[in-house]
């Protein structure tokens, strides 16, 4: 299993630095992605997880003010990076074309993208799901190779379940991952979207799931123990 934290904009340098302590205490034989705010990441040792970031520039080195580049994350020994989340999308008015610059960028710097797609409510009711998803992928992903595309991790996070305690039924859940496997059939597919240590147990019936992206979860070490100890057994 693949279990990718998304601190998001929290966490004070003292603060990350605690949790971080409490993190490398975390006793699991699955893939610890930790994706600090960008400033951690300069702080992270590492030791019980791999180092990712929750975005990436649009643009290589140059004259970009505020920005961080595929090469800037790498020298910081990032290996994965979340591209496209939802909050991006909206607050940033991120599009699919800034998206696949992004992908490309990271790839060539062998980062492994997270690549983030879903659905908003009124979507959802509105019987939009396939056509939005599938044009999130077909857009962020044209022309990239087979070989790289191969490459990257798809988080399925309908935007209604994000922070909202909501999550869809396994159906929806495996109707939407056997969607995005006509497109890419051996990929790793995550669940993102109030993931917590009270749903797993219904959850982990989804056999499909190869493995959370998580946000509250990610800041509650000891939380994230029981979730990661309950999807086991
Ligand atoms: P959540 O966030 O687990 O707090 O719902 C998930 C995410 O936004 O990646």
């Amino acid at each position: 299993m693949i279990i990718a934290l998304n601190n998001k904009c929290n966490l004070t340098k003292e603060e990350f630095i605690n949790y971080e302590k409490e993190l490398n205490n975390i006793n699991t034989t699955d893939r610890l992605i930790l994706c600090p705010s960008p400033l951690n990441i300069a702080l992270a040792t590492s030791s019980n997880y791999s180092l990712g970031s929750q975005n990436v520039s649009k643009n290589d080195n140059g004259a970009h003010t505020g920005e961080v580049s595929a090469k800037q994350l790498k020298s910081f020994n990032v290996k994965y990076t979340i591209v496209g989340h939802s909050e991006r999308r909206q607050e940033l008015l991120e599009t699919n074309e800034d998206i696949n610059k992004k992908l490309k960028l990271l790839l060539e710097e062998d980062i492994i993208p997270i690549l983030c797609i879903g659905e908003t409510k009124e979507e959802r009711e509105q019987n939009l799901v396939e056509k939005v998803l599938l044009t999130e992928l077909n857009e962020a992903l044209s022309n990239i190779s087979e070989e790289n595309k191969q490459k990257i991790i798809i988080a399925y996070e309908p935007i209604w379940s994000i922070g909202t305690g909501l999550i869809p039924s396994n159906d929806q859940i495996e109707e939407v991952f056997n969607l995005i496997k006509t497109l890419l059939p051996t990929n790793k597919i995550l669940y993102g979207g109030s993931a917590n240590e009270n749903n797993i147990d219904e959850l982990k019936k989804c056999s499909v799931i190869d493995g959370y992206l998580l946000g509250g979860l990610s800041l509650k070490p000891k939380n994230l123990q029981n979730f990661i100890n309950k999807n086991k057994i």
